[in-house]
């Protein structure tokens, strides 16, 4: 049975945009896309801004239906109760969140956070209707010592201990070494380790999850290299970060499309 994955183009906002500059950027992105025809069935474009703008962001999508899909950029292992500072996976299902990022490689090296606290998030989105996007991915270090494989296989049997066949997740891997950096990985290893993710999913969730999956690349994705990665087969979307904070250049990356084959 062939699966067609719908691309999907996330924006991953990290500790940047206030709620005020949220409101003109989507504002603006939309004009962008607008302009450009494009077909919002042909690409999904998804926006993870920080906690304190979900509800603006929410309220502005909402209101001028405008189809882009909300996420966080993490949550709770708990569902309510004494845990200063912590969110609930069901304020975020509230404020009509689609999304969730799980395991972020900054929140794995700022906030410890280890592999059984991200299965563990995994669990409380799934819990909430939320469609965890796990992260996974190598340092610099990792890729010399174990190849690029080992560490994101590791990473994603564990988070995907106890999920349902039929869940429906989103898999970012994100070499940590090309966060940022300006070093992407080629295409040709995203492939390669995207595929063995798409392999994991299989072993782990069955076959029909494998074909629906969507596995995402993430690390220095821009509009210059964006047409490169979609063009292989097992990479479905990419988990974009600065790249994400420029509308012309979230808008050029969203457009991908134009320039696959050209
Ligand atoms: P950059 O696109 O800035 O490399 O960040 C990638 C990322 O971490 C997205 O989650």
């Amino acid at each position: 049975m062939v699966v067609a994955r719908v691309p999907f183009i996330a924006g991953n906002w990290k500790m940047n945009l206030d709620h005020l500059q949220a409101v003109a950027f989507v504002q603006k992105l939309h004009w962008a896309l607008k302009d450009a025809k494009h077909d919002a069935a042909s690409v999904e474009v998804g926006v993870f801004p920080p906690y304190t703008d979900l509800r603006t962001v929410q309220t502005l999508l909402d209101a001028d239906k405008i189809p882009f899909a909300l996420g966080a950029q993490d949550l709770s292992t708990q569902d309510a109760g004494a845990y200063t500072g912590e969110i609930s996976g069901a304020f975020l299902a509230k404020l009509h969140c689609g999304y969730v990022i799980i395991g972020h490689s900054e929140r794995r090296q700022y906030h410890a956070e280890s592999d059984d606290v991200v299965a563990a998030k995994v669990q409380a989105a799934l819990r909430h209707g939320l469609v965890p996007v796990i992260c996974v991915g190598e340092t610099a270090e990792d890729l010399e010592k174990f190849g690029a494989s080992a560490v994101p296989v590791g990473q994603l049997e564990v988070a995907l201990e106890g999920v349902p066949a039929d869940a429906d997740i989103v898999v970012a891997y994100e070499p940590v070494w090309a966060i940022g950096s300006g070093q992407a990985a080629t295409p040709e290893q995203a492939q390669d380790v995207c595929a063995t993710l798409r392999r994991v999913v299989g072993d782990k969730l069955g076959a029909d999850a494998a074909a629906r999956t969507r596995v995402l690349y993430g690390g220095s994705v821009k509009s210059g290299n964006i047409a490169s990665f979609m063009r292989e087969p097992d990479v479905d979307g990419a988990l974009v970060g600065g790249a994400s904070l420029v509308v012309d250049e979230f808008a050029a990356i969203i457009r991908f499309q134009k320039h696959v084959g050209v």
